[in-house]
Parts: C-alpha cells; structure tokens; sequence
C-alpha cells in the first residue's frame, strides 16, 4: 500500500485529482468508481477546476457509484443518485448516461444487485476506484465483518454509520436503515484503488487500514491485498500511524519507475 501524507485536505484533494487526472488521460473512456459522502468533494471540485480551465475532458468517461440508500426516493437531495448528479456529474461534464448508481428503489433489489455487477463487467471494469473511510473502518457501506469476498448486494447500515451521516439529513432517524452497496470482493477488481481521509476522527481507522490485521472488523483492511492501493490522507488523519517516518521517506525516494504496492 502506498502511503501519502500532505499537510491539509485541500493538498489531499489536489493529489488525488491528479492520479484520476493521469488515468483519465491514460485511458480513453476510462471507468472510475466515485464515492459519496465528506471525503472526497475537495477532490471532485479540484477536478472540475481541471475541467472547466480546459485541462482535463471527461467526455467518454463512465462512473459507477459504490452504494445508495435503500428505499430512499432517488429525487430526495441525499440520495447517492442526487448527490453524485450534484457533486460529480454536473460539476464534470460527464455523460449522465454513463453515470451508474446502484437502484434503491427497485421491485427487485438483490436481482438489481446482479445487474449493477453486470454493468460495471459490461464496462470492461473499474479503472480507478476512488473511496473514503468510515469512522468504523467501512469502505462503501461494507461494515465491520463484511466478508472480503462480498459482491453488490443489501446491507444494514451500522449504527456508527447512521449517526455519523444524521448530519445530511433532519434527524437520524431519517437515515435509512438499509442500503445496497458494492461489496469488498467488487471493489478489490478495480484496477487501482484510491482512499481519502482527511481529520483526527478518522485517525483510528486509518491506523487500522494500514498498520492493523487483515481483518474484516475493519473493511477497509482489504486494500492491504490489492496490489495498486494508495492512501491519501492529511496530517490529522495520520496522527495514529507509527510508520509516519517511513511513509514520508518513501515519498521522498520514490523510485524513477512505477512500482505497484
Ligand atoms: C460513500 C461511502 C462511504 C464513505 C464513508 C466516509 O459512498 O462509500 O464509505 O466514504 O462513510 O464518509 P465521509 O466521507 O462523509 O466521512
């Protein structure tokens, strides 16, 4: 796993615009996976900066999301379909009909799981799968014993989570319980990983991702088994790491060739 410290968020979200950058212009009609949530607006803003100076074009580009609420009307403004429409569709130019969101609402979720599985083959794969941590240790709405193995599918979202993300909505009760999401095994295909984490509250997890067991108590353990994973986090979000010295000396050595994880 490749570890990138940077002193403050907005240096988070410019690093991580330019690696989805480099691959967009690496791969014509590249697939990225995008995240919803805190974590990862800085950087779909710096990348529509990108977009609108005319350094950087989407056109041909797909996006899968990883997750969505279940049972939440697509219309409500904190549905993932909204707010990947809001946040990243719009703001990047992207083809909305080559945006995905996995269906919350359909007669048939687990046969809408399949689908969503199937789309993104169809797509040829994630190129580059951008994600952000829960407090928990969740990547996608994968929380804590989720099976590595796992594919799209429903979830019960933790407590954890539903308290954490009262803040999009009037009340936590308000919160769906339940959500379809990309499972681990799904998010371990993309071809490159890229995780965010900016603050002291993710410090724990963080700490647990990259220095603790490979463990399904935390989820987000799995990126240890790929082999192009980065995490881009800011000083606080590193605060709970013991190797901080050696991560930074890599960064400075870093070799002339390419070298995966
Ligand atoms: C959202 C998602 C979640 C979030 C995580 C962190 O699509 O997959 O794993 O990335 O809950 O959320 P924030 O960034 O709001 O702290």
């Amino acid at each position: 796993m490749d570890v990138v410290i940077v002193p403050d968020a907005a240096a988070v979200a410019e690093h991580a615009a330019e690696t989805i950058a480099d691959v967009v212009r690496s791969r014509r009609g590249a697939v990225l996976g995008v995240a919803t949530g805190s974590s990862p607006l800085g950087t779909y803003a710096a990348l529509a900066e990108r977009v609108r100076g005319g350094g950087l074009d989407l056109t041909g580009v797909s996006a899968f999301a990883l997750d969505e609420y279940v049972g939440l009307d697509p219309r409500h403004p904190e549905s993932y379909r909204s707010v990947i429409r809001r946040t990243v569709t719009e703001p990047l130019g992207l083809d909305p009909e080559r945006v995905h969101v996995p269906d919350g609402v359909a007669p048939d979720l687990e046969a809408a799981c399949v689908d969503y599985e199937r789309r993104i083959a169809d797509a040829g794969g994630v190129d580059l799968q951008l994600l952000g941590i829960g407090a928990n240790g969740h990547i996608g709405f994968n929380e804590p014993t989720s099976s590595f193995a796992s594919r799209t599918r429903i979830k019960t979202l933790a407590p954890r989570t539903r308290a954490d993300n009262a803040r999009f909505f009037a009340s936590e009760d308000e919160v769906p319980i339940h959500c379809v999401t990309q499972g681990l095994g799904t998010i371990l295909d993309a071809r490159e990983l890229l995780l965010v984490a900016q603050g002291e509250e993710k410090a724990e997890a963080v700490a647990a991702m990259v220095e603790g067991p490979l463990a399904s108590m935390c989820p987000a353990s799995a990126l240890q088994l790929h082999r192009r994973a980065t995490v881009v986090i800011d000083r606080a979000a590193a605060s709970r790491l013991s190797l901080t010295a050696y991560y930074e000396y890599v960064q400075e050595h870093r070799p002339k060739v390419k070298v995966s994880a």
